[in-house]
């Protein structure tokens, strides 16, 4: 039995899911990102790839870049997208993921969803008939990933191993995303998160077992020679009320010009937004020169059509 919080990725047998980029190879996934950038490059006005195929999008957690890049992306790409929203359906009363996910198979030919448990996101895959993909969830966020890392391949070539990641701040979400970027794509990741915010110990033996990752508390050290350093909102959705003591944990862990100073030349910076200036970095940083956080927001939606072409194209 695995100790991992992420579980089974849907029924033996069931449609392919993206859900976790644990599950998905190295290989098929710098091929899906190397789709993107040919797809951003080309400003494809391709045979429409996805003509007719309908994108149903469950949002149990605010989202700007991620339901507009994926409403973009089917779009693009021929298709169309319902946004299934908590208030305005019976996701936000209590209606079972299992049933949810067995009615919307009816109507569309792929879900994402947007919500709080992974294991939320695992049941809806396992009833559902159709491809799930994972919007987020409070331990993972492996679209943003594919995004990010297609923006360091933009800017240091297809192959990772010499480019260095520095993540600064809260052990999340996004964290645990690029440790498993890390294994997939081989690049060295350092984390330097305070105590009592690391990642989930499960994700970070898997890390120790299949990436290159080290843990320090030292946001300095981690960042030194680093050409990618990236970060994050200190308070997650659903941890509003935490956001004080999390600024008090935080302070010296901002991502500011004296921290980009220690980082490589050629070092860029990344977030996946929304961003609070001042916070977790300065505005200095965020809307400086190294900062390629826009590119990143638009690869999102670049990233995610060749993700939905290769789940959904026939
Ligand atoms: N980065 C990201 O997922 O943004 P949204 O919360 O706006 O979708
Ligand atoms: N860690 C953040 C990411 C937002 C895209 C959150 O979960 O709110």
């Amino acid at each position: 039995m695995s100790t991992s919080p992420e579980g089974t990725t849907g029924g033996i047998g069931g449609p392919r899911n993206f859900l976790s980029l644990r599950d998905w190879g190295g290989e098929e996934l710098a091929e899906m990102i190397s789709h993107a950038i040919r797809i951003k490059t080309a400003h494809a006005r391709e045979p429409r790839p996805l003509a007719g195929k309908v994108l149903g999008m469950v949002f149990r957690k605010s989202s700007t870049r991620t339901r507009v890049s994926f409403q973009a992306a089917m779009l693009g790409a021929g298709g169309h997208s319902i946004v299934i929203d908590a208030q305005g359906s019976h996701v936000g009363r209590g209606e079972s993921a299992a049933d949810t996910a067995r009615v919307l198979s009816r109507y569309v030919d792929g879900v994402m969803i947007r919500t709080f448990g992974q294991g939320e996101v695992e049941e809806f895959a396992k009833h559902a008939s159709v491809p799930v993909i994972n919007g987020l969830t409070d331990l993972l966020h492996p679209c943003q990933l594919l995004a990010d890392v297609m923006t360091m391949k933009e800017a240091f070539g297809s192959n990772l191993k010499g480019v260095p990641v520095a993540w600064i701040g809260d052990g999340n979400n996004m964290a645990h995303s690029w440790i498993h970027a890390a294994g997939r794509f081989g690049f060295p990741l350092r984390l330097a998160c305070p105590e009592g915010y690391d990642p989930d110990p499960s994700i970070v033996e898997w890390g120790r077992a299949n990436a290159d990752i080290t843990l320090t508390r030292d946001p300095h050290e981690a960042v030194e020679g680093a050409r990618v350093v990236t970060t994050d909102t200190w308070a997650s959705m659903g941890q509003e009320d935490e956001k004080e003591e999390r600024e008090a944990a935080f302070a010296g862990y901002r991502v500011d010009d004296a921290m980009m100073e220690r980082a490589a030349g050629d070092a860029i910076f990344l977030h996946c937004l929304p961003a609070y200036r001042g916070s977790e970095v300065t505005a200095s940083v965020i809307d400086g020169p190294r900062s390629r956080v826009f590119d990143e927001a638009e690869n999102r939606m670049h990233a995610q059509k060749a993700l939905l072409i290769a789940l959904l194209g026939s």
